[in-house]
């Protein structure tokens, strides 16, 4: 596993595809949910996403992608869709995009939520995840682990307190690549609260390996949907959701805005959408 020191330190022409996907999957936020994310996730998908919005979008179309962890699949769609010939501009969002990197003792480091929830510990000769696993109790690991977790969040509690402290870097939990890309914008947002100011502003929603039924219940999940409904045009809005089983198959759905109150089904690939019927259920607001 990648140290969180030495992920922020290298140049990024240096950082290749495998050290980013080792970083970003080995993270779990403070709300459960996992920031894993790899290369070529839906390599399958996107040549169907290009050829249904060359047809039922404008030529430069907006989209938002929900969830982004890294940003890696948002590079990768925003690729695929500009080399088909979209001008597509898009905003990626995330619950959490901003942290700190705290050097909580010489050579150790804590990268903790802008909370403070721990997301990994640095020590001099190895990098640690917070959280204790089942393996760490047979091995009696847990110990030293929940050991060094109290210390080092403490420690990194008391620094923050004092947010001039030198101790403390500012970063972005996104690849680097993806905040050079002129035509893509990321930004923290809770799904699950409504944001006015992308009301009606986007033609395609993307929301790839985050509304999971694993994740959210069935009414949390509705209300991301409804607030997602808000933020697509009609009636040619697009929401894809997807989730990539372990065997890296993906099984979503495509729906359409319409414009009515209820999303359409267009596509499935795979076995569709696991929430499918969450979504077809949610009730949007008439006008
Ligand atoms: C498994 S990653 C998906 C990454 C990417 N979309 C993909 O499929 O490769 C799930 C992401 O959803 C984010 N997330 C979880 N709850 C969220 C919420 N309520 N609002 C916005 N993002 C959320 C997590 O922080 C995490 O980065």
């Amino acid at each position: 596993m990648l140290a969180a020191k030495t992920f922020f330190e290298t140049p990024l022409e240096q950082l290749t595809p495998r050290m980013e996907e080792d970083f970003f999957t080995s993270l779990m936020t403070r709300n459960k949910t996992y920031k894993t994310t790899f290369h070529d996730r839906f390599s399958d998908i996107n040549p169907y996403l290009l050829d249904y919005l060359l047809h039922h979008s404008p030529s430069a179309p907006k989209a938002l992608d929900v969830g982004v962890s890294s940003g890696i699949s948002t590079v990768e769609l925003y690729d695929d869709l500009r080399q088909g010939g979209l001008e597509v501009e898009i905003v990626g969002t995330d619950i959490l995009v901003d942290a700190f990197l705290v050097k909580v003792f010489p050579r150790c480091h804590a990268l903790v939520e802008p909370s403070g929830f721990p997301l990994r510990f640095d020590l001099p000769l190895v990098t640690m995840k917070p959280w204790v696993t089942r393996r760490d109790y047979y091995s009696g690991f847990f110990i030293l682990r929940k050991f060094v977790n109290t210390l080092f969040t403490h420690r990194a509690h008391q620094i923050l307190r004092n947010p001039g402290d030198a101790r403390i870097s500012e970063v972005k939990l996104v690849a680097p690549r993806v905040l050079a890309k002129a035509g893509i914008s990321v930004c923290t947002d809770d799904i699950s609260r409504y944001n006015n100011t992308f009301e009606a502003r986007f033609d395609f929603v993307r929301a790839a390996n985050v509304l999971n039924q694993g994740y959210f219940p069935p009414t949390v999940l509705s209300t991301m949907i409804a607030n997602i409904g808000r933020y697509l045009r009609k009636p040619h809005g697009s929401l894809f959701v997807v989730r990539t089983h372990e065997n890296r198959a993906n099984h979503g759905t495509l729906f359409r805005r319409g414009d009515g109150q209820h999303f359409e089904a267009v596509h499935r690939f795979g076995s569709g959408s696991e929430i499918e019927d969450v979504v077809l259920r949610v009730e949007m607001p008439a006008e």
